[in-house]
């Protein structure tokens, strides 16, 4: 598989729970450039991102820093530092490691979810964490891609990115301000809430946040280049953009069949 295939596997499983990035992105009328892609895992030994990291070598990616992946594509790479979690949640890390032993390097970026869910469990680890319980039901997949707005030719600043936005009906995440960082941090974020999908617990539906698109915006440092970082103040306020509590939550129930 060469890098082109891998990218278009990864759109095409991250919009088919996040339709709205694939609306937005013909908003733009033009060839939209992506800056980066995330994903979540756990610091396990089998789901580390250390074999992620390893797979994604033979693309051309690097380890570019504890934080991020400096090439052009792809860069943030989180994992969840499980002992800093009750006994609980690590249980549940237990659990699927367990279910996930074989998982290959290329699952762990697009492999979803191979184990069953509790909606009891689903809620306690929410409670606790909502990098984990979002990991718990999605699984291993993109958690957001992000258009580079540095390359589009047609718009120039965030501002009138998320002024799109919201004429088109998308609702931005307003966490810390519309607009995450700032020039002088050469780094300016937005993103929009993300899109609810449906997950089934058995027979009973739950209405649950899957994933955003992120927006962003880079200047260039002292040295004259643009900077390829990120910010971990912003990262903090855009990871809430996929919180089950940015909107009013709907519980569905199903007949059992
Ligand atoms: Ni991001």
């Amino acid at each position: 598989m060469n890098i082109d295939l891998l990218l278009d596997k990864m759109w095409k499983m991250y919009t088919s729970y996040t339709p709205s990035a694939n609306q937005i992105s013909k908003l733009f009328n033009e060839e939209i450039t992506n800056d980066h892609i995330a994903f979540r895992t756990f610091n396990t030994e089998h789901l580390s991102i250390n074999k992620q990291a390893k797979f994604l070598e033979q693309y051309g990616y690097y380890h570019g820093g504890d934080y991020d992946f400096k090439v052009k594509k792809l860069k943030a790479i989180h994992e969840l530092l499980c002992e800093e979690f009750s006994n609980e949640l690590q249980n549940v890390v237990v659990e699927i490691s367990e279910k996930t032993k074989d998982i290959s390097p290329e699952e762990l970026l697009l492999g979803g979810r191979k184990w069953n869910i509790d909606l009891d469990k689903y809620n306690s680890l929410a409670k606790e964490s909502e990098y984990a319980s979002w990991l718990y039901i999605w699984g291993f997949c993109p958690n957001h891609f992000t258009i580079s707005v540095n390359h589009l030719e047609n718009f120039s600043s965030l501002i009138e990115v998320n002024d799109l936005l919201k004429k088109n009906n998308f609702k931005l995440n307003t966490s810390g301000g519309e607009i995450k960082g700032s020039k002088e941090e050469l780094l300016e974020q937005s993103s929009i809430l993300a899109d609810e999908m449906p997950v089934f617990f058995g027979n009973s539906k739950q209405i649950l946040p899957s994933c955003y698109y992120e927006f962003a915006k880079r200047y260039p440092g002292k040295d004259g280049k643009i900077y390829q970082g990120f910010v971990a103040k912003s990262a903090d306020k855009i990871f809430e953009s996929t919180n089950k509590n940015n909107k009013p939550f709907v519980q569905l129930s199903l007949p059992s069949l």
